[in-house]
């Protein structure tokens, strides 16, 4: 068990649910044709991911892959891991990634190769959260809910070593 810290509001519950609800008007107008198949990267995108399907009021499926980039602590290791693989054939399918945060672009960038050779028709992006300052690994992103500064942010699905992924609200950790 790590030492509790006292969370900060950053990004208050209100304005995420502005910005779900948002993304879901721009997610429906592009895909009222065909609606895609919801990949969502676990765990840090559970609670977007379950926020956004229910206002997106479109038939889609949803399916997750577990990866694994940061070790312990705020510094991600570098070293993507597939800890639950994806069991659905992806053929010719429209991918839609959900993603919490988008950090280096390690994440997204590695899950671009890991899904090209199960050749979807198309794979976009979409993310709550992004953080450009300390990207490594360039990423296009279709649908972005918050640009936010390089802090270490937890709460709504985010954590810290493993702790404050329950909180509601987005969340900066007081020292
Ligand atoms: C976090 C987050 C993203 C990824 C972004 O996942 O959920 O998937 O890091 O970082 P990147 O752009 O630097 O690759 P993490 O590996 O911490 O696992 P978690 O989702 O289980 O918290």
């Amino acid at each position: 068990m790590v030492a509790w810290r006292t969370p900060k509001v950053f990004i208050p519950r209100e304005q995420i649910h502005g910005t779900v609800q948002r993304l879901a008007e721009e997610i429906r107008r592009d895909y009222r044709a065909a609606p895609p198949l919801l990949l969502s990267t676990l765990k840090g995108s559970f609670m977007f991911l379950a926020d956004l399907v229910r206002v997106l009021d479109l038939p889609v499926e949803i399916t997750f892959v577990r990866l694994s980039s940061y070790g312990s602590g705020t510094v991600s290791s570098g070293q993507i891991e597939v800890v639950q693989d994806l069991y659905e054939d992806i053929r010719a399918r429209d991918i839609l990634l959900i993603e919490d945060i988008i950090d280096s672009g390690r994440t997204v960038g590695f899950l671009h190769a890991y899904l090209a050779p199960r050749a979807p028709a198309s794979v976009r992006v979409c993310t709550l959260l992004d953080k450009p300052q300390r990207r490594q690994v360039p990423v296009t992103i279709d649908y972005c809910g918050f640009t936010i500064p390089d802090v270490f942010v937890v709460g709504y699905g985010l954590d810290w070593n493993e702790q404050y992924r329950h909180l509601p609200d987005i969340c900066v950790l007081e020292p």
